[in-house]
């Protein structure tokens, strides 16, 4: 049976590390503020103009170069983001461009904090069809442009971090090892609840105004608390989902490797699950909350450390805007 397996790994940060002093200079917070609510020490941001296709070619070399591959292999990029580069076209026709492979599709995807595992079920579906054989699948964000860096938006402000990881997966014919499910839920009604609302096709006769600007509406905005409630309820439900449908129990799990929102949120989470926090990827202090990229960086740093063995269950599980929360099941 052929199955979605995961060929390298690849990760870029940018080299501006943001502190939480150093955002006490920007805005009204503080250190331990920031610290007990979310766990996050500190954030890396871009240090000048930079997209996230620039991020994402950084970390697709690295990825390839650990799959022994060269982008002349890759016949597909499925790049997951909620901060294009540009309005159109998508950044993953950016990003092919400058791994220098014409031809090949480049899709993006937009489902935020759920973005890679969305992705995931997509190059799943298409590993196992047939239809590519070798996938990029990118998880990009530079945040820091769009976030309104002030005592207003500090709720927000503090939480996001820029980043880029990456996978790049294959085919994989024994059918023992690779991606073995993927659940993909989301629910329209609160898509206000964490939402950037302009530049804004509905608006007319503009996307957006010099009013709206002064009004920061182009800048996220979060019910931080209704974000917090459904997560602790979707990611177990989702992460339970998931080992049901494999005839698998929470004992099974070598590794979760939950989006990371808040540090408070994951542990929640663990607790309901009942799974020891040594056996759940936790890397949010250093680098905040980088959405599409959160999932694929623990990976990236769980396998470096060793932590990712041949055989090993991985489940991967999110939550996000829109609301979107997913799951998958990966044997390593
Ligand atoms: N520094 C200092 N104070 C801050 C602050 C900051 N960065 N951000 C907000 N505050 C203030 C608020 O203005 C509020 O002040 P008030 O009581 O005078 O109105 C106070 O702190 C408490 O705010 P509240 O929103 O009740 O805090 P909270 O305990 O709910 O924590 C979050 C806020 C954002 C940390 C929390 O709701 C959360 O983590 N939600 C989920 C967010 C998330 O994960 N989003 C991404 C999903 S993918």
């Amino acid at each position: 049976m052929k199955r979605c397996v995961f060929l390298g790994l690849g990760h870029y940060v940018p080299e501006r590390l943001v502190t939480n002093q150093e955002l006490t200079t920007l805005m009204d917070t503080t250190d331990e503020w920031i610290v007990e609510r979310t766990g996050i020490r500190q954030r890396y941001w871009v240090p000048g103009e930079m997209g996230g296709s620039e991020l994402a070619e950084h970390a697709a070399r690295e990825a390839l170069t650990r799959a022994g591959l060269e982008p002349g292999d890759l016949d597909c990029i499925i790049l997951a983001t909620l901060s294009p580069e540009h309005t159109f076209p998508g950044t993953a026709c950016f990003l092919q461009a400058r791994l220098g492979i014409p031809g090949i599709p480049a899709l993006d995807v937009r489902n935020q904090c759920s973005g890679f595992i969305y992705g995931l079920s997509v190059a799943d579906a298409w590993i196992r069809s047939g239809q590519y054989r070798r996938i990029l699948l990118v998880g990009a964000e530079v945040h820091s442009t769009g976030l309104d860096i002030s005592t207003r938006g500090r709720d927000v402000a503090c939480l996001f971090g820029d980043a880029a990881a990456v996978a790049v997966l294959g085919a994989s014919e024994s059918g023992e090892r690779g991606v073995l499910s993927t659940h993909l839920h989301a629910d329209g009604r609160f898509a206000k609840a964490l939402w950037i609302e302009a530049p804004g096709s509905r608006f007319h006769p503009l996307r957006i105004s010099h009013q709206m600007l002064d009004e920061g509406r182009h800048f996220p905005k979060m019910n931080g608390r209704q974000v917090f409630t459904a997560a602790v309820q979707r990611m177990p439900e989702v992460i339970h989902e998931c080992l049901r449908t494999n005839g698998l129990s929470i004992q099974d799990v070598a590794l979760l490797v939950p989006h990371q929102a808040n540090q408070r949120i994951t542990e929640m989470v663990a607790r309901q699950l009942g799974i020891p926090m040594e056996r759940v990827a936790s890397n949010i202090e250093r680098y905040g909350n980088t959405t599409a990229a959160s999932i694929p960086l623990c990976l990236y740093e769980a396998e470096r450390e060793g932590r990712l063995r041949p055989g090993d269950l991985v489940v991967l599980a999110s939550f996000g805007a829109g609301f979107t929360w997913a799951s998958a099941a990966v044997r390593w």
